[in-house]
Formats: C-alpha cells, sequence, structure tokens
C-alpha cells in the first residue's frame, strides 16, 4: 500500500512525506489538525485509479478531512474495501511525472520506466504519446550508479530545475528496488512542488515473496491479514501452496506443472458442463502424507465456492500408495465435515496398490479414475450437478 511503500522509500533516501494512517474519521481530523487542516486523504488499497474512483480528497479544514475520511472509509475501490486512509499534508503538485523500476522477466533484466506526463493513467500516456514513456533496460549486474541515473534523467527529460534531484531520486529509488527484493517500485505522481521541490505524492511496491522468510523477514510487517483472502491466508499458516480463484472445482496435484495442467484441462473440460472452472491452484508437492493432503482438503472444502475436487497425481518420488493412505486419513480426518465428491486421478509409481486402497474403502465421496481428462471431465460434470 502507498503508505507503506513510502516508509520503504524514506528508509532508502527517496524524498517524500510519510502522513499518518488512520482507521477512523476522527483520528483522521485529529491527525488534520496536527498538520494545519489542509490535508489530502488518501484511500489505501492494494488498487490503482484511486483518485478516479473518489478516493483521494483534498480537505481545507480537519471538519472537511473528518467528512471525507467517513465518505472514504468503507467505500469499495475495484472490489476491496477501504479500511484505512491515509492524511498527508496538501501539497498541490506544479507538474507531476512517472518513474518506475520493474523485474523485466522476458528480456532478463530492469526495466525502468519514466515520463514527464505522469500523474494520470500512464497507460493512457503510453498509448496517446507513446514518445513521452521512455523504457530503459537496466543491466541487473551494472545497475544504477549516478552515471547511469543521469542518463535516465537526461533521457527522461527532467526539466532543469529538477535535474540533480531526478538522479538523486532514481538512485534511491533504485537503492529501494534492489534491496528490498522488490519487482516493482512505481512512483506517480512524482511531483515538481512549490519551490522546485521533488517528491514523491505516491507510491507502490511490490516484494518478492521469495525473499520475505530468509532475506527479509522484515517485511512479515508489512502482511494486513484481513487484506488477504482468508483461504489463501489458512493455506499460508499450514505451509501449503495455494492460489484462490474463482470456480467450481477444487484442485489438488503433486508438482506446479502438473497442477497448471490440470487447471487448462478442467477448464476445458468445464465447457461441457455448465462453464464450470477451477477453483483454486494447490500444490502439495512430493512426499505428501496424510496430514498434508487432510491440510489440503480442509482448506479446500472451506471453499463455499467449491461442489467438486479432483485429486490429480501423478507418482514420482512420490508413491501413489502413500497419496491414496493420505486421501483415506484425511477423510477419515475430516469425518462428517467432508462432504463434497472426490475424483481422484492417480498414476506412476505403485499405483496399483494405491487405487486398490481407495477401491477397498469405497468412500461414497470418492470416484477413482484413470486418466487426467477423463478426471476432469468428471469432476466438471460432478461440480455442475
Ligand atoms: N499530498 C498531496 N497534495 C496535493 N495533491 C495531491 C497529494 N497527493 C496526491 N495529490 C493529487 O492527487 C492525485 C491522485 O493521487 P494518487 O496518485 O496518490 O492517487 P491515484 O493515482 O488516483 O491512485 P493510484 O496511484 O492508485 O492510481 C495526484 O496525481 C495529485 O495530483
Ligand atoms: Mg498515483
Amino acid at each position: 500500500m502507498e503508505y507503506q511503500a513510502k516508509q520503504l522509500f524514506a528508509k532508502h533516501g527517496v524524498a517524500t512525506t510519510l502522513g499518518v494512517v488512520v482507521e477512523t474519521a476522527e483520528a483522521a481530523k485529529a491527525a488534520a489538525e496536527e498538520m494545519g487542516g489542509v490535508t489530502v486523504i488518501k484511500a489505501q488499497v492494494k488498487a490503482g485509479g484511486r483518485g478516479k474512483a473518489g478516493g483521494v480528497k483534498l480537505a481545507k479544514t480537519a471538519d472537511e478531512a473528518y467528512l471525507h475520511a467517513s465518505n472514504i472509509l468503507g467505500m469499495e475501490i475495484k472490489g476491496l474495501t477501504v479500511n484505512r486512509v491515509l492524511v498527508t499534508p496538501a501539497t498541490p503538485p506544479e507538474e507531476e511525472y512517472y518513474f518506475s523500476f520493474l523485474l523485466d522477466r522476458s528480456n532478463r533484466q530492469y526495466l525502468c520506466i519514466a515520463s514527464v506526463e505522469g500523474g494520470v493513467e500512464i497507460e493512457e500516456v503510453a498509448k496517446t504519446n507513446p514518445d513521452a514513456v521512455k523504457q530503459i533496460g537496466i543491466d541487473p549486474g551494472k545497475g544504477v550508479d549516478e552515471t547511469k541515473a543521469r542518463e535516465i534523467a537526461t533521457e527522461a527529460k527532467f526539466p532543469e530545475p529538477v535535474f540533480e534531484q531526478a538522479v538523486e531520486l532514481i538512485q534511491a529509488l533504485y537503492k529501494t528496488f534492489v534491496e528490498e527484493d522488490a519487482t516493482l517500485v512505481e512512483v506517480n505522481p512524482l511531483a515538481r512542488l512549490a519551490g522546485d521541490k521533488l517528491e514523491a505524492l505516491d507510491g507502490k511496491v511490490s516484494l518478492d515473496d521469495n525473499a520475505s522468510e530468509v532475506r527479509h523477514p522484515d517485511h512479515e510487517e508489512f502482511e494486513i491479514r484481513e487484506e488477504t483472502d482468508p483461504l489463501e491466508a489458512k493455506a499460508k499458516d499450514l505451509g501449503l501452496n495455494y492460489v484462490k480463484l474463482d470456480g467450481q472445482v477444487g484442485i489438488i496435484g503433486n508438482g506446479a506443472g502438473l497442477v497448471m495442467s490440470t487447471l487448462d484441462v478442467v477448464a476445458y473440460a468445464g465447457a461441457a458442463h455448465g462453464g464450470v472452472k477451477p477453483a483454486n491452484f494447490l500444490d502439495i508437492g512430493g512426499g505428501a502424507n496424510a496430514q498434508v493432503m487432510a491440510n489440503g482438503l480442509d482448506v479446500i472444502l472451506n471453499d463455499d465456492q467449491v461442489k467438486a475436487v479432483f485429486v490429480n497425481v501423478f507418482g514420482g518420488i512420490t508413491a501413489c500408495d502413500e497419496v491414496a493412505k493420505g486421501i483415506v486419513g484425511a477423510l477419515d480426518i475430516l469425518g462428517d465435515e467432508a462432504t463434497k465428491p472426490l475424483v481422484v486421478r492417480l498414476d506412476g509409481n505403485n499405483v496399483d496398490l494405491g487405487r486398490q486402497i481407495l477401491n477397498e474403502r469405497n468412500h461414497p465421496l470418492v470416484t477413482v479414475v484413470e486418466t487426467m481428462d477423463g478426471g476432469a471431465d468428471k469432476a466438471a460434470e460432478l461440480a455442475n450437478a
């Protein structure tokens, strides 16, 4: 969120004003009073276009700050509820620029995007006036030193009165990007304020989750539990690789590649069954035991949208009999809580034993199928029933 991005900016020397983040209109009023009344009240949600949605308002007095905050709190922006607002001194920009660093996976480098026509949606500027949006590749091995920062500032055409500040800011922003293991740092608007002062008036940072455990345990503080999908939060606590999607067929598989393919075949099969779609991504990884399977089923079965589950496992290192024991064990652990049909396709290592275990248990909710396509079709059919 913006207020968190600004904390990271400040830590690395990017010129910005932190402001005060609050959760009630009363607190917004108190914060505005401290700032002398003339403030901007800004919705804090992980979505762009807040201003257009009415989530950024100028207040001339503390009472107006109260009014704006009470209107903005609880508002929905792109499906997200606003639970907090940032109160920050109003500093009207004389000019608005756009600046970002991001990870450019396809070109295996970093990319800097800069434009002196910022403030509004950069996607629009890129369409209507592509020359105004500069894209500059950054070699990650070389990074951005002062020379490179000058090159960028020149290319972006930062005007003379703020040029030197831009050179400083570009280096500080690059430091934020690299040292925080971010995949995006974006400033829009980067504003030229009265007295030719350059400042990040807005901020957006995406942090790389892969860095969070070992390199950046400090990033934990940026996670806001209630802003995370409750099922995803639960899955995270259980150590599962789970992503909630918007369909009706719960998916469990082993190995990211197989799970991705399973999503595809289920979506394909779903077209013939009322358009049902996959409800999630869940990779239980290798060597899954009964507990891991139970945890996975527990998360998926608690998704109200889920109508049927497709378990698709290819036994490589994982033996199918272990997976079958896992499923049977999971159903026993869940007992009456398990109410939705399960389609199970096992193949590979020890498949005969695996199928035998499932057939012997003969659980009324479980259908054992031979092939992946057959399983996808059956699961889609059951989800649509
Ligand atoms: N502190 C401030 N003082 C005066 N004006 C501001 C201030 N902060 C923002 N603004 C004005 O409000 C506009 C919108 O603010 P901001 O960039 O934070 O939201 P947004 O661009 O609508 O949201 P998003 O970045 O999520 O798309 C800015 O372009 C700027 O003109
Ligand atoms: Mg913005």
